[in-house]
Order: C-alpha cells, then sequence, then structure tokens
C-alpha cells in the first residue's frame, strides 16, 4: 500500500451556534467511562474521560484525547505513559471523584490501585486495564491526543460503566 497524505485546511473558528449544536449531538452519544492515569507516586494522577478508542490492533496501540487546560495533559506528557482504566457500572463514584480533582482531595483512597509496568496507576476490578507507553502526540483544537503503545492489558468480569446525556448510566441486555 503506498502512503498517502491528506491535507485539509484548518477550519476558520466554528459560531458559537454550531459548537452547541456539536455538543448536544455528541450528548446523545453513549460512551464508556475510563480513568486516564499517569505518573508514579506523590507525581501520580489521573481524570475520567470517555474519549479514548483503539487507534491500531496489530499492533496495539490506543488514543485518549485530553483538555489542553486539564493539569493531566501535562501530567502525561511529563511521564510519557498512561494507563486506561476502563471502569463497571459500580465504579460510578470513582468516575466522579476523577471529575472533580479540584474538589475531592483523595480520589486515589476510592478503589484498589497497583503500580503498572509503566508506572502508571492501575484500578482493580476494571473490565478492562490498558497500559500505554506514547509514541505521538498531536494538537487538536483545545484538547491534545496522546497516541500510546499498549504493552500491557488485563480484564475482570463486571459490567460497563456508560455516560450519556450528562448521565451515568447502566449496559442492558437488548
Ligand atoms: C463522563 C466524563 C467524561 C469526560 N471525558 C473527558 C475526556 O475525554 N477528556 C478530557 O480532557 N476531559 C474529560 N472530562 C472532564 C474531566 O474529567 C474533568 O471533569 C475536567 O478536566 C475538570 O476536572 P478538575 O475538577 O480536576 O479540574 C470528562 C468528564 C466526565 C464527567
Amino acid at each position: 500500500m503506498t502512503d498517502t497524505t491528506i491535507s485539509i485546511a484548518a477550519p476558520s473558528p466554528a459560531s458559537q451556534r454550531f459548537v452547541d449544536e456539536y455538543k448536544t449531538a455528541m450528548r446523545h452519544v453513549a460512551s464508556q467511562v475510563a480513568i486516564v492515569t499517569y505518573g508514579r507516586g506523590e507525581d501520580r494522577g489521573g481524570i475520567t474521560c470517555t474519549a479514548i478508542c483503539s487507534a491500531s490492533t496489530e499492533p496495539p496501540a490506543l488514543v485518549v484525547c485530553i483538555n489542553r487546560s486539564s493539569p493531566a495533559r501535562d501530567g502525561i506528557a511529563r511521564a510519557g505513559a498512561f494507563a486506561v482504566n476502563h471502569l463497571t457500572d459500580e465504579q460510578s463514584e470513582i468516575a466522579r471523584a476523577f471529575s472533580q480533582s479540584s474538589q475531592v482531595a483523595a480520589p486515589f483512597d476510592l478503589g484498589q490501585w497497583s503500580t503498572g509496568s509503566e508506572g502508571a496507576p492501575i484500578l482493580a476490578q476494571a473490565t478492562a486495564n490498558f497500559e500505554c507507553r506514547i509514541d505521538q502526540c498531536i494538537e487538536i483544537g483545545g484538547h491534545t491526543m496522546f497516541i500510546g503503545w499498549v504493552v500491557a492489558v488485563q480484564t475482570a468480569p463486571g459490567s460497563t460503566l456508560l455516560y450519556r446525556d450528562g448521565f451515568f448510566r447502566r449496559l442492558a441486555q437488548e
């Protein structure tokens, strides 16, 4: 296969109305919820995220999108590695804690955490844990996309925690 480069001019600033329409549409999209963790010891941190997806299977790679104004952005960049901990529907309290780290003194006190091979915190009983080493960072609008090679995975039983239209939700069987 030959390499193809696609060049698209950056869009001019979107109108506030269009941004609001985009946000409304995104509220209709159900997403899995994870805690993206980074750092070691006193320097460790985490952030509740839904903007996560598989980037490649062979070899395995993941992408996470982090707001540039979040301390997690610089924390992940400094660490050079991160872990994605996908939550069960019994771990919504952990999702709330890591989405308000400025208000929650010790979010790592919730749940049982160990240290992964790359140093990032790993949550026990998460449905899936992915440990990643950063390959690339891409700035896109207000976010930074971190693309990481997956170096270790772990799974556990449990039902996935979802987020849609401002609420945490459980997955129902059809
Ligand atoms: C369900 C949910 C999903 C979120 N997904 C992301 C995300 O993918 N990327 C991101 O940068 N922030 C995401 N956030 C926002 C952060 O978790 C956090 O709320 C925000 O950075 C403010 O955190 P602070 O109180 O620690 O400053 C999400 C928040 C929630 C509640």
